[in-house]
C-alpha cells in the first residue's frame, strides 16, 4: 500500500463544485466526483458516495456553498431554506449533516440585508472554518485516544471512522493511524460491518493504506476473539450522542459492546463535540435511519442469497447504552461516566 493521504472532500478550484472520494467504488477504485446540483448532493449522501458523520455534514456546509452561489437576489433566502431543507432531509441519525447546514443557514440569515456576493463569501469562509475545525478535532481525538492504549494492544473496530468518514485522521481511527506514525505497535480485527462493508471496504483499506496490521473478520465473530483474550479495547465512532452518554452508531456497534462488557474488555466511544446532541435527552430520542431491505437481501451477491420477496428489516444504526460504555473521548479529552453530569459541564 502506498501510504498516500486522501483528500476526501474539497471545493473544486473554481468553487462551482464539491468534490469527493466516490466511497462506494472502494477499495476497487479510487474515483473523485464532483456534485454540482442539489439532486446530485442529495443523491451522494442517500448512496453513501459520501458518508460518516463529520463527512457528510462537511460535505453538505460546501454543498450549501456552491447552491447559493447561484441563487439570485429576489429568492436567495427562499431558495436557501428550501435547500438547506432538502439536505437535512436526506439522512436522519447522524446530528451532523442538519447541525452544520443550520450553521450554514444560519449565518447567512444573520447577514439579510447585506449584499448577497458579500453573504456567498461568507459562506464559503463557514464551509472552510467547518472543515478546518473537524480537522483540528480529530487530530486531538486521535491523540486522547491513543493515550487509552498500549504497545501490543489489538482494537476491534466497527464500520468506518476513518479520515474518509471525517476530515484527516477520523475518530476511531485516529488513534491507530497515529500510532502507526509513531511506529508504535497497535492492532486491529476490523468487523466488516455488515450489511454495507464499510469495515471490510473502507477500514481494512485506510488501515493497510497506513501501514496498521489489520485482520478482517464477519461481524459474528467478535465474541470469539473476546473470549479469546485477542482484543484489548473495542474503537467506535458516533453519529448522534445523546446528553446521557447514549451513543447512536452503525448497526452492530451495540452489540459488540454487550460482548465486550461480558468479557471485560474496555469500549471507547470516540467523537468530535459536533456529534453531541444535548438537546436529546438520551437515545430513544434519536432517529434511527431504515434503508431498503435489498441491502440484506441481494447486494454483493452474484445471485440473490436469499429467497426472492423475502421481508427484510435494515436500521442502519443501533444505540449503545451509556451503562456500556468506559470511555467517551472527544477534542476536550476523556470523559468517564457519570456521563450526562460530565457532557453537560463541557458541552451544555
Ligand atoms: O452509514 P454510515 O457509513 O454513514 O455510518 C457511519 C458510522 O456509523 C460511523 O461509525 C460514524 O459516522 C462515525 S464516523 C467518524
Amino acid at each position: 500500500m502506498s501510504g498516500q493521504k486522501i483528500k476526501n472532500i474539497a471545493l473544486s478550484s473554481d468553487g462551482s463544485a464539491v468534490r469527493i472520494v466516490d466511497q462506494t467504488l472502494l477499495p476497487g477504485q479510487l474515483r473523485y466526483i464532483e456534485l454540482r446540483d442539489r439532486e446530485g448532493m442529495y443523491e451522494a449522501i442517500k448512496a453513501l458516495r459520501v458518508r460518516g458523520a463529520p463527512a457528510i455534514g462537511i460535505f453538505a456546509a460546501y454543498g450549501v456553498y456552491v447552491l447559493a452561489r447561484s441563487y439570485g437576489q429576489a429568492d436567495f433566502f427562499a431558495r436557501l431554506d428550501a435547500d438547506c431543507d432538502w439536505l437535512i432531509s436526506c439522512r436522519p441519525t447522524a446530528v451532523n449533516l442538519a447541525r452544520q447546514v443550520n450553521r450554514m443557514r444560519e449565518l447567512a440569515h444573520a447577514m439579510e440585508g447585506a449584499a448577497i456576493p458579500a453573504i456567498v463569501d461568507a459562506l464559503g469562509r463557514e464551509a472552510r472554518a467547518i472543515h478546518d475545525e473537524d480537522v483540528a478535532m480529530c487530530r486531538a481525538i486521535s491523540e486522547a485516544g491513543l493515550s487509552l492504549l498500549r504497545p501490543g494492544d489489538t482494537v476491534l473496530t466497527h464500520c468506518n471512522a476513518g479520515p474518509l468518514a471525517t476530515s484527516e485522521y477520523g475518530t476511531g481511527l485516529g488513534p491507530l493511524l497515529l500510532a502507526a506514525e509513531r511506529g508504535v505497535d497497535i492492532r486491529a480485527y476490523v468487523d466488516e460491518t455488515r450489511p454495507l462493508l464499510q469495515g471490510a471496504r473502507l477500514t481494512a483499506w485506510e488501515l493497510m493504506n497506513a501501514g496498521v496490521d489489520c485482520t478482517l473478520i464477519c461481524d459474528n465473530m467478535a465474541a470469539l476473539a473476546m473470549r479469546e483474550g485477542r482484543i484489548q479495547a473495542v474503537l467506535a465512532g458516533c453519529d448522534r450522542m445523546a446528553a446521557n452518554g447514549d451513543a447512536a452508531n452503525k448497526i452492530g456497534t451495540s452489540g459488540a459492546a454487550i460482548i465486550a462488557a461480558h468479557y471485560g474488555v474496555p469500549v471507547y466511544i470516540l467523537l468530535p463535540s459536533s456529534t453531541i446532541d444535548m438537546a436529546c435527552p438520551t437515545g430513544a430520542d434519536i432517529p434511527i435511519e431504515e434503508r431498503d431491505g435489498e441491502e440484506i437481501r441481494s447486494l454483493w451477491y452474484a445471485q440473490p442469497m436469499a429467497p426472492a420477496g423475502v421481508k427484510c428489516w435494515d436500521p442502519a444504526f443501533d444505540v449503545t447504552d451509556h451503562s456500556l460504555i468506559t470511555a467517551i473521548v472527544t477534542e476536550k479529552g476523556v470523559i468517564y461516566p457519570p456521563y450526562d453530569v460530565n457532557l453537560q459541564k463541557l458541552f451544555g
